[in-house]
């Protein structure tokens, strides 16, 4: 090969001579992979987060929507999804129709660091360790004592879990954090 198309090559790589497709203004904004919670796994955040009926729990990248509607379901309880793709809120708002849970759950579009959790009883995290670090500052400042979080498999630094879960699911065993908020001094 000549030496002028080694260089016509390497810059074929750099930068592609085709017009580059302008990625939606969301991707910019993800903070975690879709990756869903197991059904059994979601069942065993929401009992170790001893949800009552009634209370308020929200998701914060709800995924295909498995949490809240467990959650308004089984648990009789209210649920807000946030959830940044599009195409996953719109299949979760149809989920929650075809079960009829309009009135106890709703997912909405959005970005999760912006969501007021001040009257949340239970945030559900299935989001990296990073993402929980961002987060940390917010659910110190806004969540009310005696709220409880739950992080599947990726801790929150600096928090002491008051229970920690393991259950198998799909192969491999998944940890469950939950974390009490105390009161404030
Ligand atoms: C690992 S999945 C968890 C899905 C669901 N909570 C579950 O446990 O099955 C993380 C979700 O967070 C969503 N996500 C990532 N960044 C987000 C953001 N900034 N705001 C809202 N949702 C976001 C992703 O699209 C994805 O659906």
């Amino acid at each position: 090969m000549q030496l002028s198309s080694l260089v016509l090559a390497g810059v074929m790589l750099v930068r592609p001579p085709w017009p580059i497709a302008a990625q939606p203004a969301e991707y910019s904004k993800r903070l975690a992979p879709f990756v869903p919670s197991p059904q059994p796994i979601v069942e065993k955040m929401l009992d170790a987060a001893r949800v009552k009926p009634g209370e308020l729990v929200y998701d914060l990248g709800s995924g295909d929507g498995r949490v809240v509607i467990t959650a308004a379901k089984h648990f009789k309880a209210r649920s807000v999804g946030v959830e940044i793709s599009p195409e996953l809120v719109k299949s979760s708002q149809e989920w929650i129709k075809r079960e009829g849970l309009e009135e106890q759950c709703k997912v909405i579009h959005g970005d999760l660091r912006e969501v007021d959790l001040s009257d949340a009883d239970v945030v559900i995290l299935y989001l990296l360790t990073s993402t929980n670090e961002l987060l940390r500052p917010k659910l110190e400042k806004t969540l009310k004592p005696g709220a409880r979080v739950v992080a599947h498999d990726f801790e929150i630094r600096e928090w002491n879990p008051s229970r920690v879960v393991q259950a198998e699911a799909h192969g491999r065993v998944h940890s469950i954090y939950v974390y009490e908020m105390p009161v404030r001094k």
